[in-house]
């Protein structure tokens, strides 16, 4: 059926249709092997014709790849959070993780750092990406954007594009949608070159232009829906041979296709009936924010809410993030975005496996991937099974069935019949049986085991620091931006530092009445953000910060004031351009005013329109002092750190020997203040101890998700650790970099190796309900079936000890697991027998194992936790 939306020219067809690309292979059975060496040459030439023709289509079941709809898993990992060293390793963790497909976004600001000056080299090697994800052979869904959001300096957009005359961002604008065409022509191109779209026989099979434009669309009316109809257009008009999306965009012209993002998209239909319900960003946590707590999302209603959507119909489900990574250098969005982007991902931001997270869902794809022939042939029968329960079942003509029970009730147990079986749902779940009669999965039973990880220190080396001072006293005198009044700050900045000097100079009368005892003046700042340190005569006088929430602050210090002339230096810091919100380029940063001192014998005196001299950036930056090859350029103080300490504005370099093993590295910058770091000249990022402001409570999996439910970290530091990449250091001597804005203790400072510490299972004996269950459905011996708790620590670890075991009714979670009533004797000796020395162990929950029944009739479980340790050299 060809099918005449407004701009369609893709062939799509309904399931009892045969898609084209069957239709020629059965014609291909039909040729007989005596056929003319013209007819294979003709043969070879329709098969070739064919290939170049087929690409990726879709209908309303589901994208479909060389004529097969497909339920496709995705998740997000964005090439420049890591480095090029670490993508393969992420990459086949997704694919073993169940994933098919890997999302990214196309950062515009990486890839054209000056109008025409392209940059596709090492973390921005954007086809290196998409290469090494096809040799994995997994699909790539590419989100050329170019805005994309995604907690990154400006959304993505160059800062030089807000300077383009008469430009509007995201409107129906000349100037902007030239620069976007252009720059999404540049990158279709590249694609194109290398061959990478799959209508190519390359892996993408998908792409998305805009991101989330539907709320700003509303906001801006027509200009908004003209503008979101000529970016599909485009798009659409740059044939790459494979879809578009548009997520959050409800309006989304045929033939791209609008998808959902959220915690939860089972109430999402897409806007036509002929287009499959696509999941773009299925947020696996949240991002995080200096000053702001750490997001947890349990993995057992992330399962839920993919299962939820899968028995809805939905056809692609993309983790966001899968694997977060960090914000190195000046990346992270704002402001005050921190450098981790851990995202509470199934892979941590050091490339490890995060526990449960990770081994649930690889269940879970699998559950679901049992399904898929049922899932893409069929419109699920929905069937009420009680009042918070139903059934989904997908019913195809050869025969498969597959089955969805969902209990949506939060806080019972449900037990439901059907098909004439009984079974048992724990409260917010979906129990998946591919066979319409066995259980495979279900979203809340967590049977993976939990690993805790941990930062060890190894041979401490004690770094032997050396400092430079920021020295404010000759600034003014060297500026070369004056003005009367205030200036903008990323208007003379242009980003390329996040620093901006405003200083003036205020003269005091002795005759002023603080002079002889009286209150000293209160100077007052009033700043867009994001963040300021106040210097009166070459001293700090205080130190103000906005917050995400609101970027703009006031600052308020009583000042030391002499008689004579004053040098008030005004740092303003800004922490990461928004990425978000109506129109943010043209969102204000820096000390825009007014700026008054109050308490003078004049009473208020304001500054904000007298002569102030503008410094962009800092010595130590204009020296590439962060380099090896700048460092020499200044006379570095051997610090004695004892008298050093919480100096504002220093520099610090130290050198240090990389620790051995191959574990992913991380700094600890616990004692510092607030600046940035660097690694043999790589900018690790910025740094803050800004410490977790929030509400930390226990949480339960059960019951709507929002980011504020499940915080962890209140009173503690947002951000202690900043990830090292491996690939940035060398054996020995590395070069290590320190700017502390406000002051710190830099003996503090450790390079530490993350590692798993930690393995935990806590698995629950069956029921003698599902048991009975198992027996019947199996007809094997139970003992084939009985559950059983594993242990497994990383490649180069050994189980060392077992810090908790009890057979019995244990409660508490992995790290804090406590003894109940009922305890087996026999629990540590059992798995210390079995698990010691071992790198995995399998106990299996029977009474038998563990030397008989510690209390009958009590349904019992196993919780363990077990030390792992390396079992590699340790640091030479
Ligand atoms: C979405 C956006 C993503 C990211 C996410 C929050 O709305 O599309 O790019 O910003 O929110 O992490």
């Amino acid at each position: 059926m060809k099918l005449k939306g407004p701009t369609t020219t893709w062939t799509l067809f309904s399931s009892t249709e045969i898609p084209l690309s069957l239709q020629i292979s059965k014609r291909e059975m039909e040729i007989k092997i005596s056929v003319s060496s013209i007819s294979l040459f003709l043969l070879f030439l329709m098969l070739h014709f064919h290939q170049m023709q087929c690409g990726v289509t879709y209908d309303r079941k589901a994208i479909i790849i060389n004529g097969q709809r497909r339920i496709l898993i995705s998740g997000s990992i964005h090439y420049p959070r890591s480095t090029p060293e670490m993508w393969e390793g992420l990459i086949k963790k997704a694919k073993d993780g169940g994933l098919d497909v890997i999302q990214t976004y196309v950062f515009w600001n990486g890839h054209e750092p000056s109008p025409g000056n392209y940059n596709f080299e090492g973390r921005y090697d954007l086809v290196r990406f998409v290469k090494t994800v096809q040799k994995a052979g997994m699909y790539v869904h590419l989100r050329v954007g170019p805005y994309a959001c995604a907690e990154w300096n400006f959304g993505g957009f160059p800062v030089w594009l807000k300077y383009v005359p008469g430009i509007s961002f995201r409107t129906d604008n000349e100037p902007f949608k030239m620069a976007m065409q252009g720059f999404t022509q540049k990158i279709v191109d590249l694609m194109k070159s290398e061959g990478l779209y799959e209508s190519q026989g390359g892996p993408i099979i998908l792409s998305q232009i805009e991101n989330e434009y539907g709320p700003l669309s509303n906001v801006l009316g027509p200009p908004g829906h003209a503008y979101m109809t000529w970016a599909a257009k485009m798009a659409v008009g740059m044939d790459t041979g494979v879809p578009w999306v548009m997520c959050k965009e409800d309006d989304a012209p045929d033939p791209v296709i609008n998808t959902c993002n959220g915690f939860y998209c089972d109430a999402f239909d897409p806007n036509k009936p002929y287009k499959p319900a696509m999941w773009t960003e299925a947020w696996s946590g949240w991002f995080t924010e200096f000053g702001g707590t750490i997001h947890k999302r349990p993995v057992q209603d992330l399962a839920f809410g993919v299962a939820r959507f899968i028995q809805k119909g939905g056809s692609f489900v993309n983790y966001y993030m899968y694997h977060g990574g960090t914000n190195f250098g000046r990346t992270a969005g704002g402001p005050f975005i921190t450098t981790s982007y851990d995202y509470d991902a199934p892979i941590d931001e050091y490339g490890l496996i995060r526990q449960p997270k990770y081994g649930h869902l690889k269940e879970l794809h699998r559950a679901i991937k049992l399904c898929e022939p049922a899932l893409v042939a069929a419109d699920p029968i929905v069937t009420s099974l009680g009042t918070y329960q139903q059934s989904h079942v997908f019913s195809s003509a050869s025969g498969g069935c597959a089955a969805f029970l969902a209990n949506y009730n939060p806080n019972d147990i449900a037990r439901v019949m059907f098909n004439n079986m009984h079974y048992s749902l724990p409260p917010w779940s979906i129990s998946i049986l591919p066979d319409c009669r066995n259980v495979v999965f279900n979203t809340a039973k967590v049977g993976v085991q939990t690993s805790q990880m941990q930062m060890s220190v190894g041979n401490v080396q004690s770094l032997s620091w050396e400092t430079y001072d920021e020295d404010v006293s000759a600034l003014e005198d060297n500026s070369m931006i004056t003005s009367v009044g205030l200036l903008e700050q990323v208007n003379i900045t242009r980003d390329t530092s996040d620093y901006l000097w405003y200083m003036t100079s205020v003269e005091i009368s002795s005759s002023e009445a603080f002079l002889r005892g009286g209150e000293r003046p209160t100077l007052i700042v009033q700043s867009a953000g994001h963040a300021l340190h106040v210097f009166i005569n070459g001293q700090l006088s205080g130190s103000t910060y906005g917050s995400r929430e609101d970027r703009r602050f006031v600052h308020t210090s009583k000042v030391n004031l002499r008689a004579g002339a004053n040098r008030i230096a005004l740092l303003s810091v800004a922490m990461g351009l928004p990425n978000v919100g109506a129109h943010f380029e043209s969102w204000s940063t820096g000390v825009l005013g007014p700026v008054a001192l109050h308490g003078l014998n004049e009473g208020k005196r304001d500054l904000t329109w007298q002569k102030w001299s503008y410094q962009v950036g800092l010595k130590g930056e204009a020296m590439n002092l962060e380099s090896p090859n700048g460092i020499a350029s200044v006379e570095w103080m051997q610090a004695s750190l004892a008298v050093q300490k919480q100096q504002p504005l220093t520099w610090y370099k130290a050198y240090f020997d990389a620790p051995g093993g191959d574990e992913p590295l991380a700094l600890d910058m616990g004692s510092m203040g607030k600046g940035q770091v660097w690694i043999n000249g790589q900018s690790i990022g910025r740094y803050w101890s800004a410490v977790a402001n929030g509400m930390c409570n226990e949480c339960s999996y059960a019951g709507t998700y929002r980011a504020p439910k499940c915080q962890t970290g209140c009173g503690q530091p947002t951000q202690r650790w900043y990830h090292v990449p491996r690939s940035w250091v060398q054996p020995n001597r590395n070069l290590l970099v320190v700017f502390e804005e406000i002051g710190g203790d830099a003996s503090g400072i450790s390079l530490a190796k993350r590692s798993v510490s930690t393995v935990c299972s806590d698995v629950s004996e069956w029921h003698p309900m599902i048991k009975n269950w198992h027996i019947e459905s199996y007809g094997k011996s139970e003992e084939i079936h009985r559950p059983k708790v594993h242990l497994r620590c990383a490649p180069g670890q050994s189980i060392s000890a077992i810090k908790f075991a009890s057979f019995g009714t244990p409660s508490g979670t992995c790290g804090n697991f406590q003894q109940g009533a009922c305890h087996s004797q026999n629990s540590y000796s059992v798995l210390e027998k079995r698990c010691i020395g071992q790198q995995r162990c399998a106990v299996t929950i029977a009474m038998s194992n563990f030397g008989g029944d510690p209390c009958p009739n009590v349904l019992k479980r196993v919780a363990v936790e077990a030390v792992c340790t390396s079992t590699t050299q340790p640091n030479p």
